[in-house]
């Protein structure tokens, strides 16, 4: 007779129950392992699934893993592997694969529809390389800038990013796990690991339990919501107990609480940073013990917690229930994912960029742009540019256009890796369009990003003064962004300030064009060039997007969703602060940020007038809607994002100036008026009391809705809640 976990008409739990029923200590522990095979041999990878029967590689491609999965199938239970990968913006640690835009690019365009594409497409290439599961999204808030993985993120604010997370873990996840071309998503890195103290990866978060439960949750909850399948838990600690070894963070908040039904992964060794690092364990016994009854499921590269896990079950220590709990959670979603019925062993490559992909991250990578400044309509440019010059270091380096985690840098760094996609860098973008304009282009790389030596800056200027417009493409490179790259000084690096200035006193147009990780503090810039554009990593097609929005092809459409400082030493400049005595502010530094959060101009203008609440008093569980006009009164057509902000005007415990509740991106045809509609639910309005209670405090909130978070630009209402 069929044995139970082998007859896929069965429902998962039963499954489950059998083959649990089945599997010694060593096979339940292995389900446990995480094998990064970067770091072992073949040979040693061979035994890692023949004798210890591990659960999980990551970091396989293609052919390896068919044949890691071909082993597991000969074993006694010939439980499949499970396959992870970082696909953080697209499948694109394989070079071939669609690289789209970074986290905080894409998050930009404001465009959920879009993302959850993006997250689908990654989602075909993945399962076309016979993989199962990408660590992304990125949950991590970036308030603090000097981080180097805020280029990571989806920018600053809990409730977008709740957003987003939603939308890519569907793309990801797709209609059911158990279709082909449906992957695992990765809920990273929970919780408060993008806040570490400084902005110093890893490094504690200092953060009361209140404000890790106002700030820090959201985001986690909403994937919660969305069936997020996965979490992966933070490297830090928080207020001196680390993630990994916080029963509270992950058993009692997320698994009950929140009710998460998936398995949580530990981020890379954290069990052993527990010793070797945070050191509140002496030995990888005493860590192996913590990390699984705080409720760790499967633990990442830490290849000694098997060997220490095994023993601590025999010898009673730990209780096997504890194991048996944690392998369930592993075993139903393999089960789940249909990975017994051999799913997806063959390569698929024609799915890697094909046309459809393209499309659909070109669509993107267009509404990523955020266009910051444009004086005396500088863009777009005109039939009377004939002679461009680009000049800058990142006018022609797919490398820093590209941003982390691409077959550049991960999982073995390839500095020197040839694309085997197309790839448009900013230079490649505006030749392409200029050529079928018949404008002819100059091209000098001007100077270095990690090198000040200013040797080449003359040549540049005297290419930039042959030209009718300068397009200066500066910002920062791969060695300034990712893990272990937080800086504590934002400004442009190597002799690009000089460069931009010596290219302003050619007295041409000067328009800037910024590629970069994340926010740097270019008061310069603002001031001195005639237009600013925003691209942060655009991926494969950045350039492309970027020559369609200067000639006017694309009219820009993006917001920031991070806000801009001045200075590092202002931070932070995020825009939901605390109301905070003497106005938040140093002497030294404007009170207010560069560029605020969800700012972005547009080459039509908006205008927006008559905010009226569906009912201006209401109860905790009603819903209500805020609609406004908003008018294109410019020429073009045009994309506007329409933001809803409320704050609670007095509430037992200190609360935002604002908080971002509701947004729409709508397009507005010249001289039309379209009356936009955003949903409110009150239960929105909840704060987390001082008891650690979520609840709508009666009174008065004010809901200010307009173009972006500067509160000059906002229409404001009352709204009495009772
Ligand atoms: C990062 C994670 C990543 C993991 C696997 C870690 O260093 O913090 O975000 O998923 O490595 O590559």
């Amino acid at each position: 007779m069929q044995e139970i976990y082998k007859d896929f008409s069965r429902p998962v739990s039963e499954r489950v129950q059998d083959i649990l029923s089945k599997m010694t200590i060593e096979e339940k522990i292995g389900q446990m392992m995480q094998i990064s095979f970067a770091n072992v041999s073949r040979e040693e990878a061979e035994e890692w699934v023949t004798k210890r029967f591990a659960g999980s590689f990551l970091h396989t491609l293609g052919e390896d893993s068919r044949w890691l999965q071909d082993l597991a199938s000969q074993t006694r239970l010939s439980i499949p592997i499970i396959f992870g990968i970082d696909a953080i913006h697209g499948h694109a640690l394989y070079n071939g694969a669609t690289v789209f835009p970074s986290q905080l690019a894409m998050s930009c365009s404001w465009n959920e529809k879009l993302v959850e594409e993006a997250g689908r497409v990654t989602a075909r290439e993945v399962a076309a390389d016979g993989l199962h599961w990408t660590f992304s999204p990125v949950l991590c808030i970036g308030r603090d800038l000097r981080w180097g993985r805020i280029n990571e993120t989806f920018g600053e604010d809990p409730y977008l990013i709740g957003i987003f997370a939603a939308a890519i873990i569907r793309g990801y996840q797709g209609k059911s796990l158990s279709d082909s071309d449906s992957i695992l998503a990765c809920a990273k890195h929970y919780l408060g690991y993008g806040e570490s103290t400084g902005g110093r990866d890893s490094y504690d978060t200092q953060a009361s339990i209140r404000k890790v439960r106002e700030v820090f949750l959201p985001p986690f909850r909403e994937a919660v919501k969305a069936g997020c399948a996965t979490f992966m838990a933070g490297y830090q600690s928080i207020d001196g107990t680390p993630v990994s070894a916080s029963k509270k963070l992950l058993r009692d908040i997320l698994k009950e609480e929140l009710g998460f039904k998936g398995f949580v992964v530990t981020d890379w060794n954290n069990t052993g940073s527990l010793i070797i690092n945070q050191k509140v364990c002496g030995n990888m016994a005493d860590a192996s013990r913590k990390a699984i009854e705080a409720g760790n499921d499967m633990i990442m590269s830490t290849n000694e917690f098997y060997d220490a896990a095994v023993e601590l079950v025999k010898t009673g220590v730990v209780s096997e229930a504890l194991v048996d709990e944690a392998v369930r959670r592993i075993l139903s979603i393999k089960f789940a994912m249909g990975l017994f019925e051999k799913k997806n062993t063959t390569s698929k490559s024609h799915a890697f960029a094909c046309p459809e992909h393209i499309e659909t991250n070109l669509k993107l990578t267009r509404e990523s742009i955020v266009l910051l400044k444009n004086e005396n309509n500088t863009l777009p440019l005109g039939s009377n540019v004939k002679n461009i010059a680009v000049i800058g270091p990142n006018a022609d380096c797919i490398k820093a256009q590209f941003g982390d985690w691409t077959f550049f840098s991960h999982p073995v760094p390839n500095p020197d890796a040839i694309p085997k996609i197309p790839v448009h860098t900013m230079l490649k973008g505006i030749e392409e369009l200029s050529s079928s304009k018949g404008i002819h282009v100059f091209y000098h790389k001007g100077c270095d990003i990690m090198n000040a030596a200013e040797e080449s800056i003359a040549e540049a200027v005297n290419c930039a003064s042959a030209a009718d417009v300068v397009i200066a493409v500066v910002g920062d490179c791969l060695d300034q962004n990712g893990e272990g790259k937080d800086r504590a000084d934002l400004n442009i690096s190597g002799a690009q300030q000089k460069l931009l200035e010596k290219l302003r006193s050619c007295g041409k147009p000067l328009i800037v064009v910024l590629v970069n990780g994340k926010p740097l503090s270019v008061p310069w810039i603002a001031q001195n060039a005639d237009a600013v554009i925003e691209t942060f990593n655009s991926g494969m097609l950045g350039g492309k997007a970027l020559a369609e929005v200067l000639f006017g092809e694309v009219n820009p459409s993006g917001k920031l969703t991070i806000s801009f400082p001045y200075h590092s030493g202002q931070l932070p400049v995020y825009y939901n602060l605390l109301p905070g005595w003497h106005g938040n502010k140093y002497m030294d530094m404007p009170e207010k940020p560069l560029y605020p959060f969800g700012y972005g101009l547009s080459y039509t203008s908006f205008k927006y007038s008559n905010l009226i609440l569906s009912k201006t008093r209401c109860s905790a569980s009603d819903t209500i809607v805020a609609s406004v006009d908003v008018t294109n009164i410019g020429k073009l057509d045009g994309k506007e994002i329409v933001q809803l902000y409320a704050n609670d005007v007095v509430s037992s415990v200190v609360t935002p100036i604002k908080e971002l509740k509701g947004f729409k991106k709508v397009e507005i045809k010249a001289g039309e008026t379209k009356t936009v509609q955003i949903p409110l639910e009150i239960s929105q309005l909840a704060i987390c009391n001082e008891n650690e209670q979520y609840v709508v405090e009666p009174g008065e909130f004010l809901i200010m809705v307009g173009p972006d978070s500067r509160d000059e630009m906002l229409l404001k209402a009352s709204l009495t809640v009772e």
